[in-house]
């Protein structure tokens, strides 16, 4: 059983926080938009960096652009203690997705000073630049940065107005041209531990406050190129047309139909984005492109279930006369989070409030920081399961219980870890 310190992390600077950042949004976009590399993301950094300054951390942007606040531990021999998400959000997202495991941070710093401990491990906070997918097709680009696995081919990716990724690192204040110099290796890294939100109904629906993670979805992302050819939508007869929209459609379909398979694990399948040129009523659409996503636990299945949509693929464009043609987004491969690990959360999480295992549907910074560090995650409930839009929420209370867990799981992990 681990002993409990009296550590107990403050509902209102926790709520203060989440709302201060809420402040820093596109208000022309819905719910709370920020999106990465905006001048509201910019704002919001700013603010937080200011939050850890104040906290006397040493505050730095390293090569990848993430914003990292450092409390130096009292053994120098020892690797450091992650503790991190993100402060963008998706479009027309909520105040809660990513923002939580940031705030956390700054309440641990604060806890800890507040009760006068040191912990052995230096602290690292850190806030990873643009977990969501971003306008250059890409998500985690921060943590993958962080662990070298930004390609080449990724950082010369452009956004839709031009800009080159690298140039967007650069003005976030990272160092693109010398990520592999300042890489973190495997070893570099003693811990990664994550709060955040579950973003699905589980825990609230078997009425349960915390979550400890057992494994994180991989993430596997295309863009289809569907075209045919546009024409005249009064004159051309249905016998003649090669219309890109309805050659689409049927694909969007069959992903429907792929994922609703049975297979040994779960997966899912989303098309949440569609463009259809020349986008007008009485033309004939000649060219859709889109961008889908499958995830599950098991890579197999992944890249079992492409191969059968491409074949998919191959027979619409044969049977319709249309060209498909694939490109690979990104991938992010599926983890499990280390059973001694989840069993230390789980007794920090236990002790805090009633506590369930469950995996991640949701991709995140852990993802890719598992390539180099033993990772962790805890979830606090969702209401009605929503996320990713502007209703998500999670109360305050819930929030502060899993800020409390995830202090007591630090302090266990800096007494146990001996690197
Ligand atoms: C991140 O929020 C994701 O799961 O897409
Ligand atoms: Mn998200
Ligand atoms: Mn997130």
């Amino acid at each position: 059983m681990i002993e409990l310190h009296p550590t107990q992390p403050s509902k209102e600077r926790i709520t203060d926080d989440i709302q201060q950042l809420a402040a820093f949004v596109d208000s022309s976009k819905p719910g709370w938009t920020r999106r990465p590399f905006t001048s509201w993301y910019e704002q919001g950094r700013e603010w937080l960096k200011q939050q850890m300054q104040n906290l006397g951390m040493d505050v730095r942007y390293d090569a990848a652009s993430n914003l990292i606040g450092t409390l130096p531990g009292s053994d120098n021999s020892l690797k450091p203690i992650l503790i991190g998400s993100h402060t963008d959000t998706v479009t027309g997202g909520g105040r809660f997705d990513g923002i939580i495991g940031v705030v956390a941070g700054l309440e641990l710093v604060r806890v800890l000073q507040k009760v006068g401990i040191q912990l052995r491990h230096p602290l690292e906070v850190v806030d990873f630049t643009a977990e969501e997918p971003s306008e250059f097709g890409i998500s985690t680009i921060g943590s993958r940065g962080m662990v070298n696995n930004l390609s080449e081919e990724m950082l010369l990716r452009q956004d839709p107005n031009g800009l080159v990724l690298k140039e967007a690192i650069h003005r976030a204040g990272g160092q693109p041209e010398r990520l592999s110099q300042f890489a973190r290796k495997s070893g570099d890294v003693a811990l990664y531990l994550e709060l955040h939100i579950e973003q699905g109904p589980v825990l609230e629906q078997s009425d349960k406050k915390l979550g400890v993670v057992t494994g994180i979805v991989g993430i596997h992302r295309y863009r289809v190129t569907v075209e045919g050819i546009s024409n005249h939508a009064g004159t051309t007869p249905m016998t003649m047309r090669w219309d890109a929209l309805t050659g689409a459609s049927e694909l969007i379909l069959e992903l429907e139909s792929i994922a609703r398979a049975t297979y040994s694990e779960p997966v899912v399948g989303t098309i949440g984005k569609l463009y259809v040129e020349p986008n007008a009523s009485n033309v004939i659409p000649g060219r859709v492109v889109f961008e889908l996503e499958i995830r599950s636990l098991n890579v197999e299945i992944l890249e079992q279930m492409v191969v059968v949509y491409r074949e998919k693929a191959n027979r619409i464009a044969e049977e319709r006369g249309v060209h498909i043609s694939f490109d690979s987004l990104s991938k992010s491969e599926p983890i499990r989070v280390d059973t001694e690990v989840q069993q230390v959360i789980h007794e920090a999480c236990s002790v805090t409030a009633s506590t369930i295992r469950l995996p991640s549907g949701a991709g995140h910074d852990g993802n890719q920081l598992s390539r180099i560090a033993p990772i962790g995650m805890i979830f606090v409930p969702s209401r009605d399961g929503r996320s990713h839009c502007p209703e998500e929420w999670t109360d305050y209370e819930d929030v502060t219980l899993g800020v409390h867990a995830l202090i007591q799981s630090v302090l266990v992990f800096d007494q146990k870890l001996n690197s």
